[in-house]
């Protein structure tokens, strides 16, 4: 019992190091509305989990690119198509955060804070 203990809390610090590691602090999409600035790294020091952006990833374990199942042009195998699934994937969130009474990022009006052409 103790033993499995310590396992888990082992694995659970070697994850947070991986973690560390492995988020990068910002990421650009392009697109024909205008490039996006994700602060990455805002995220994960608000505390926002891993698993709630990576949804097929458990923490701890390196994620793969939405794109890998989410196809660019059409939905497939119930996978929404790209751009759907990051846009649900951040206004989902920010928008219920700010139905909340709390602190969101852009929401789902919001474009062109969002999209900004060069
Ligand atoms: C919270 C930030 C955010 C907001 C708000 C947002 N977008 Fe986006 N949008 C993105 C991101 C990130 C992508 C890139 C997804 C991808 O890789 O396809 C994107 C992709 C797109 C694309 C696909 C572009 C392409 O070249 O294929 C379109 C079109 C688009 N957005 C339109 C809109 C419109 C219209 C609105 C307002 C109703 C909006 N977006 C609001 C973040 C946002
Ligand atoms: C608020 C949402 C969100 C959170 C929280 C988040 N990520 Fe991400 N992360 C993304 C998105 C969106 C991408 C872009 C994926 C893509 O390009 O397909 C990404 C990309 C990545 C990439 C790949 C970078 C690349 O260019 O290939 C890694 C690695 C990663 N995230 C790790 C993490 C780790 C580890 C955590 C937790 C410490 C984390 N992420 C938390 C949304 C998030
Ligand atoms: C291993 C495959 C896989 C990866 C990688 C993946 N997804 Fe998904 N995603 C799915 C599948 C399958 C569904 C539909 C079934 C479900 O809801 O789980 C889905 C559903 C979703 C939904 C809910 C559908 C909706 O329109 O509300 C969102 C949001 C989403 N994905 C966002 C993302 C984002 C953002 C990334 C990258 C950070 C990502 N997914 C990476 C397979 C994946
Ligand atoms: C699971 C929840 C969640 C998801 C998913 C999410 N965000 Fe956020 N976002 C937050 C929170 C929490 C904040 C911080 C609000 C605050 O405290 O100011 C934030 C803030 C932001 C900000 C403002 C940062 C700043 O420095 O003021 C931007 C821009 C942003 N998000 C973009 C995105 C984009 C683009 C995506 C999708 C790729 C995304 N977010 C997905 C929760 C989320």
């Amino acid at each position: 019992m103790k033993r499995a203990l310590v396992m888990v809390l082992g694995l659970a610090i070697c994850g947070l190091f991986a973690l560390a590691a492995d988020a990068p602090a910002e990421l650009k999409f392009d697109s024909k509305m205008g490039a996006v600035t994700f602060p990455h790294k805002t995220h994960v020091d608000k505390g926002v989990k891993c698993s709630a952006c990576h949804h097929t990833t458990k923490d701890g374990e390196t994620p793969q690119k939405c794109e890998a199942c989410h196809d660019k042009a059409a939905a497939k195998d119930k996978a929404p198509k790209l751009s759907d699934a990051v846009h649900n994937s951040c206004w989902g969130c920010h928008d219920k955060a700010l139905a909340a009474g709390q602190k969101s990022g852009p929401v789902k009006k919001d474009c062109k804070v969002c999209h900004v052409k060069a």
